[in-house]
């Protein structure tokens, strides 16, 4: 596969890694910066790149204009209440009200409709409870508004004067959260390790958390993905040891302050040791219905998703690319048994199927392994399923850098995972005691940068078990380092960033690529700016930026109007860590996670 990668990174990575095919290496590629971004020629982006800057506001190019769609705490009925600055919201108007942190998003379009479905992961404790002294939940009343602010929101919006906003008391609109009921399906349905006092038969979970990034099937239904689950998760028995299996899912005593447990028993695992179990999913949700019951999709496997990337293969089968964000953990993929019927019923698609798990050998291939009772020696689907991390340690799968977003590219068979940072790298092996080699897609030690990793499978088929891959960028910082630290060719003075994570291709096959990292324009990190957008063309290497966030801000979440002339992308968390923002309302506001539409001044098309 050609990749325009000229730079090798040190001498632990073979050539190949980095030049791919028959690309030129040579040791002055390696030595020089790279090429500027405007001595390039072909220009398929359409936009002059924005400077880094450490701004309070959403910087985009010139042409360009945004404004903000959605906030924390806006009502979505008539019956909430504005947002307040001051009590930053009650349980009450929470409950009717946008959540918290948006993270991944889609908009569906239904009729003369626009709903927009988007996460909410968590709360920003110093800032959701800013008004508390403790900077924490204080009682039950607070706990039950963090659960309120996380799960899903779920809402229409309209294009009226030039904007786009909230269409309130829209039939559609609606608030899934850490209590909203849901059902377990697939392989671990019923299965003895989900069985809880409150649900003896194992198969119905009260709510979703955690919600990270998304997918959507072509059958028009959103799939929500639990991350970081186990922060909410205690013992108040401060004396009990957890399960050798709950420690795999970093499930301990550590709830992150969230202090579900003081009010709700069934966060605490001394008491139900197997509700950590019913959380991990990718969930399925009908965006259409309010009244429909989500589906926790078990059969794509119990880890931290990120997100879930569908492609419908050759035979109609449906394949999901996932990753798990945690250090050191794997990259997965999904093969449905069934087959996607256009128009058909395929409610049942995302059942039943065949999980697997990415193993990147050093020859620029890599095999996807099967993970079943043959492989596994575990004892059924089910269990593979619920403990999917022992699974894929058991068959050897390659620790990873953290894998954050898959996106498919929309013209040919070719996939990519951003792998945001890992500081364990070559120093710590995983809570699977599986060992971190630097090399391969994981090429540096204590990787503070993050890059981004495509594979083609063989034969252009997503069911093939083979694949070649290349790596796409490997973000760094030219201006301070000399070696791999720099980044590779394609990273310069003018588009570095750090810490890859949300990425999505658009109509036109370019990569969008959101940041994650470190935004105290510092040492490693100087001249990077806050978090960002950049756009990647994959043809060519080239990387552009697009927008810079908020202070404080990560930039998480994309999705298109139906015409591809608004864009909406997510501000998460601005002002977070003490950073000092006043996003996006200004004067002395409380800062809000926020979700903006941009659009082109000509009205042209945005990707
Ligand atoms: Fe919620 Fe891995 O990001
Ligand atoms: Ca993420
Ligand atoms: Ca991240
Ligand atoms: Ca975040």
């Amino acid at each position: 596969m050609p990749t325009d990668f000229e730079k090798i990174v040190k001498f632990r990575v073979s050539r190949r890694v980095v030049l791919g095919g028959s690309a030129a290496f040579s040791a002055v590629a390696f030595m020089t910066a790279a090429t500027p971004v405007a001595t390039r020629t072909a220009d398929r982006f359409n936009f002059m790149p924005v400077a880094a800057n450490g701004l309070d506001t959403v910087t985009v190019p010139t042409g360009y204009s945004w404004h903000v769609v959605a906030k924390w705490g806006d009502p979505l009925w008539s019956n909430g209440v504005p947002f307040d600055h001051e009590t930053r919201g009650t349980r009450e108007s929470q409950e009717r009200a946008v959540g918290d942190n948006n993270d991944g998003m889609a908009l569906f379009t239904h009729g003369e409709k626009n709903i927009l479905a988007v996460n909410n992961e968590y709360v920003n404790r110093e800032i959701f409870f800013g008004n508390r002294v403790s900077n924490r939940p204080e009682g039950a009343d607070d706990v039950r508004k963090s659960k309120a602010a996380v799960g899903v929101s779920i809402f229409e919006i309209g294009f009226q004067g030039g904007e786009w906003s909230i269409v309130m008391d829209s039939a559609l609109n609606r608030r899934i959260t850490a209590d909203t009921p849901m059902e377990l399906t697939g392989p671990a349905r019923g299965h003895d390790l989900v069985r809880t006092e409150e649900d003896p038969e194992g198969t119905s979970v009260k709510g979703t958390w955690a919600n990270c990034g998304i997918g959507r099937t072509p059958w028009e239904t959103y799939l929500t993905c639990e991350e970081n689950f186990d922060g909410y998760f205690t013992s108040n028995d401060r004396g009990f040891e957890p399960s050798p299996e709950l420690k795999r899912y970093s499930v301990g005593l550590k709830d992150w302050g969230n202090d579900w447990a003081t009010t709700d028993e069934r966060f605490d695992f001394s008491k139900h040791p197997n509700e950590p179990n019913r959380v991990g999913y990718v969930v399925e949700i009908d965006p259409l219905d309010p009244t429909s019951t989500p589906k926790k999709r078990t059969a794509l496997g119990r880890f931290k998703h990120e997100n879930a990337e569908l492609v419908v293969t050759d035979t109609g089968r449906i394949v999901v690319y996932m990753g798990d964000d945690e250090r050191d953990e794997f990259l997965y993929k999904f093969v449905s048994d069934g087959r996607y019927i256009e128009g058909g019923n395929n409610e049942s698609l995302l059942e039943k199927g065949t999980l697997f798990a990415a193993k990147f050998e050093g020859n620029l291939r890599g095999r996807w392994l099967a993970l079943t009772p043959a492989t596994t020696g575990m004892s059924s689907q089910a269990e593979i399923c619920i403990h999917t991390r022992q699974a894929a340690s058991v068959v050897g799968a390659t620790t990873m850098d953290r894998p954050e977003w898959v996106a498919a590219h929309p013209k040919k068979a070719e996939i990519y995972c951003a792998l945001t940072n890992n500081k364990h790298r070559g120093k710590k092996s995983n809570k699977g005691d599986n060992a971190t080699p630097i090399g391969g897609p994981n090429p540096r030690e204590s990787n503070k940068y993050g890059q981004i990793v495509r594979w083609t499978p063989d034969g252009g088929d997503h069911e093939s078990t083979g694949f070649s891959w290349s790596l796409f960028v490997m973000a760094g910082n030219p201006t301070v380092h000399s070696d791999a630290d720099a980044g590779s060719k394609n990273i310069n003075t003018g588009n570095m960033f750090n810490s890859p994570d949300g990425i999505a291709f658009d109509t036109n096959g370019l990569l969008w690529i959101q940041t994650d990292g470190d935004y105290t324009d510092k040492g490693d990190f100087a001249g990077m700016g806050n978090n960002q957008m950049l756009v990647g063309n994959p043809e060519t290497g080239e990387i552009r930026r697009f927008l810079v966030g908020p202070k404080g801000c990560e930039v998480t979440g994309l999705t298109w109007a139906a015409d591809r002339r608004t864009l909406f992308v997510g501000i998460q968390h601005p002002g977070e860590k003490g950073s000092k923002s006043n996003f996006p309302d200004g004067g002395d506001a409380v800062p809000r996670s926020s979700i903006v539409a941009i659009t082109k001044d000509d009205g042209g098309f945005i990707g």
